[in-house]
């Protein structure tokens, strides 16, 4: 079947995935495979760019993968591989590097975060952190980047680079990729506050066993103002129902939302409904990733044949690009 084009996601290892990297990446990942010729990428250097040790960048990295392929990410159909196996990305970083303004790196939101983050760490290759991925983006001629809004203006930077590196070199050796806003319905930690996030500690990995998926559960923050449990409550401001609405069948969410104001239906048994549904929903994932993690030197394998044919799409983009800037060949 002729594909739509080409797609190009990156994500930094962060070891075993959780629900907030399922619903806002995994999930999209695995769908656009029907449609799209796929390249997805663990991208390493760039979690050197905030990494304060790396002892655990080769296990995160392969828990990751280990959690993709699980998903559904199919290795016959679409590139998988970590970043730094394919050294041209680091080569075209240099040169795009070259016709990007130091002040429009430093003006980045993202930027201004991360050394609000890391005072003490602002190294040269954090600034240089959107180069090096619109590199990953331009290197694949990829038409398409299924991101969060979060990355927006990444993209749209991208895009600048690309417009300016093909001026200066008078060359179209470069696509202007086009992002594709991943919806991510609204789901929170179990502290009901902030983005689930594993730094935060208040995530669910996907690939928890049901009794830490339960233990997970039991500890969400449900509506505040709902202290007795003759209280109606209101499932509009409760993450257990927005999870509901993700993994419970809409009957299912249809009594919750009804019999959670009347206050017939409390917490806890709201709570053990989506532990079931969670613990069904995954255990397909659980099963296959456990019969990968049976053989690791499977996962790596894989990577690196993924890394054998992102390096030959790579080099024949740099073969144009040298050719363009007029490096001797
Ligand atoms: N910056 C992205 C993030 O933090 C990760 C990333 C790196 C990426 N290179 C990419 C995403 C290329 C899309 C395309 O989520």
């Amino acid at each position: 079947m002729a594909k739509k084009g080409r797609v190009f996601s990156g994500a930094r290892p962060t070891g075993r995935q959780h629900l907030g990297n399922y619903l806002g990446a995994i999930k999209n990942y695995v769908a656009l495979q029907d449609d799209y010729d796929c390249v997805y990428c663990i991208v390493d250097l760039h979690a050197l760019t905030t990494a304060e040790d790396t002892r655990d960048l080769r296990q995160n990295t392969y828990e990751m993968a280990l959690d993709w392929l699980a998903a559904g990410i199919r290795p016959a159909d679409s590139i998988m591989f970590i970043q730094s196996q394919v050294p041209q990305v680091t080569e075209l970083h240099l040169l795009l590097s070259m016709v990007t303004p130091l002040g429009k790196l430093t003006d980045l939101p993202t930027f201004k975060e991360k050394v609000r983050q890391q005072p003490d760490n602002v190294n040269y290759g954090l600034v240089g952190y959107p180069v090096l991925m619109t590199a990953d983006i331009v290197l694949y001629k990829t038409d398409v980047v299924p991101v969060g809004v979060d990355q927006a203006p990444h993209i749209e930077f991208a895009r600048e680079i690309v417009r300016s590196f093909n001026y200066r070199f008078q060359t179209k050796a470069l696509i202007e990729p086009q992002m594709k806003n991943t919806e991510v319905p609204k789901v929170l930690g179990i502290d009901g506050k902030e983005k689930m996030s594993k730094s935060l500690n208040n995530h669910i990995e996907l690939a928890a066993t049901p009794e830490e998926t339960r233990q997970r559960v039991m500890q969400m923050v449900t509506d505040p103002a709902r202290i007795k449990r003759t209280d109606p409550g209101n499932p509009d401001v409760c993450n257990v129902f927005s999870l509901h609405k993700i993994f419970s069948s809409p009957e299912e969410v249809a009594m919750i939302d009804r019999d959670c104001r009347s206050a017939a239906l409390g917490c806890v048994d709201c709570k053990k409904l989506l532990i079931k549904n969670l613990n069904k929903y995954f255990e397909p994932f659980r099963a296959k990733r456990a019969e990968i993690a049976q053989q690791p030197d499977q996962v790596w394998d894989i990577l690196h044949d993924g890394a054998e044919r992102a390096r030959a799409l790579a080099e024949q983009t740099m073969q144009e690009v040298r050719e363009a800037v007029q490096l001797p060949v």
